[in-house]
């Protein structure tokens, strides 16, 4: 009974194609805000994000140096017990940070080394996960990550350019 519940939470895990969990930070930001982005309306390949793609795209930013490897990934977030799935569109690059820190790399390894960032944007911290106070947001969380996405159907439907 029990190898056989062993079995199918495997199964479950290997159909999820996640890896993990891990720690990782969730921080905040405001893609819409030039004091803050200094790309706004921009995501990392694509511009012109619309109301629309933050209302139905669970976006956030990773950290460049993990770009290439984790783009267009789903990612599974565990904060406060809770999974979310979110899907990496953008990337935080240091010389952008607004404090000119490198933000980027202290945030990823606040909480773990070599550690990971999830940036999440003000509207997706609001529906996802309830936090209205993005500025405010630096939390260490449990991350999985899992399947690459193709983003052209997604970025069509939302009207983004690049
Ligand atoms: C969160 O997702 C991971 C990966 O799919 C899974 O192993 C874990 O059981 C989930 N946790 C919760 C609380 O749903």
């Amino acid at each position: 009974m029990k190898s056989t519940l062993v079995f199918f939470a495997l199964v479950a895990l290997a159909a999820a194609g996640c890896s993990g969990p891990k720690i990782g930070t969730m921080t905040g930001y405001d893609n819409a805000d030039g004091q803050d982005d200094m790309h706004p309306g921009s995501v990392n390949d694509y511009e012109h994000t619309t109301p629309a793609f933050w209302a139905n795209v669970n976006a956030v930013s990773i950290y460049n140096r993990d770009w290439n490897q984790w783009k267009y990934h789903n990612i599974i977030i565990n904060y406060k017990g809770k999974n979310v799935t979110v899907q990496s569109w953008d990337s935080c690059a240091n010389q952008d940070c607004p404090d000119h820190t490198p933000c980027c790399t202290n945030n990823a390894q606040k909480f773990a080394k070599p550690g990971f960032l999830v940036d999440v944007e003000k509207r997706v911290l609001k529906s996802a996960f309830g936090i209205n106070n993005y500025d405010d947001v630096m939390a260490k969380i449990s991350y999985y990550l899992c399947d690459k996405f193709d983003p052209k159907p997604i970025a069509k439907k939302y009207h983004l350019t690049n």
